[in-house]
């Protein structure tokens, strides 16, 4: 039986159609003081369940209904409860960065395994580690596979051998070495960024890992990251790009986190061709533009349930 959160209805629609299943009920009830209360009204006695919930913006409120969600299938005696967690938030605070800070990581997987969830299903998680936080089974998965296609419909117009990969931060070294052997040994570069932890202002110093002699001059851009937030990683990325002679930059990133500003900074004039995300994350219709194409990850999330 698959169940739907409230963060990614379309997202659950999709996958319950590639397994042929319908979206079993659940009732969600909002008090006027902001509590949910959570009933799953039809029998789950034995039954392996499948609850989909990105646990994005509203970030807390997300956790709290999934939360609840998994309690009430559990308590209704549900055999198994496999969270399918396309992005899972609080992932980027996996360690103490400056002292008197709490591992919210730590928190959330602790309440995901207290409340019984059994395994867990994710896309692209910001660091390979995270998985060892879990005593519970986690499948990660990667977008990377959908990228790949589209770079080479891309490349197919820009010709790949004047394609370049950029990872905008040294974070990202493992996931751009990935991508350019998909496409069989691409260009690939890293932007050294510096990120003001009070301030969360972004700087771009340096490229490192550039081939000996590239010329970037003319050259089609492929920047690929985990995340889009602010959209501050992406505009500097590609303002230091157009600086070093880049005509124009593809954007790929696997979880479309937008703040309210983000499509602004995003679609202001720039080298930017096009924005790729995918639907682990809901990108409402206020939040769209012109340059954005969504693609879906459903497919990749249904196959894994089916093995
Ligand atoms: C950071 O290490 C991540 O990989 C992303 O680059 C970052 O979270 C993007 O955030 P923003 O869009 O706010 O710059």
């Amino acid at each position: 039986m698959v169940f739907s959160g409230s963060s990614n209805i379309s997202l659950s629609e999709k996958i319950a159609r590639q397994l042929k299943l319908p979206l079993s009920p659940l009732e969600i009830h909002i008090f006027p003081d902001g509590e949910r209360r959570v009933r799953v009204p039809e029998s789950v006695v034995g039954k392996n369940t499948v609850v989909v919930q990105s646990l994005a913006k509203p970030v807390d409120q997300n956790y709290m209904e999934f939360f609840f969600i998994a309690d009430a299938l559990k308590r209704s005696g549900a055999e198994n409860v496999t969270a399918v967690l396309p992005y899972l938030g609080y992932q980027r605070q996996d360690h103490v960065f400056r002292s008197g800070e709490a591992v919210s990581l730590d928190v959330i997987v602790k309440f995901l395994e207290k409340v019984g969830v059994n395994n867990i299903i994710t896309f692209d998680l910001h660091s390979i580690k995270i998985p060892e936080f879990f005593h519970i089974p986690i499948k990660h998965l990667s977008a990377l596979s959908l990228f790949a296609e589209k770079i080479r419909e891309i490349g197919k117009v820009a010709n790949l051998w004047d394609v370049i990969l950029v990872s905008p931060d040294m974070g990202g070294i493992r996931r751009i070495k990935i991508l350019a052997e998909l496409l069989g040994n691409v260009a690939y570069c890293v932007i050294e960024k510096e990120r003001d932890l009070e301030s969360g202002e972004v700087r771009a110093n340096k490229l490192v890992d550039l081939p000996d002699n590239t010329d970037l001059r003319g050259k089609t851009a492929v920047v690929v990251d985990d995340m889009i937030s602010s959209g501050g990683t992406i505009a500097i990325a590609s303002e230091f790009l157009e600086k070093r002679g880049v005509s124009e930059v593809y954007v790929f990133a696997t979880h479309a986190v937008f703040s309210e500003d983000a499509p602004k900074v995003l679609s202001k004039p720039s080298i930017i061709k096009k924005v790729f995300v995918t639907d682990t994350v809901c990108v409402p219709k206020e939040k769209q533009f012109e340059k954005l194409e969504i693609l879906s990850v459903s497919k990749m999330i249904a196959d894994k349930l089916k093995e």
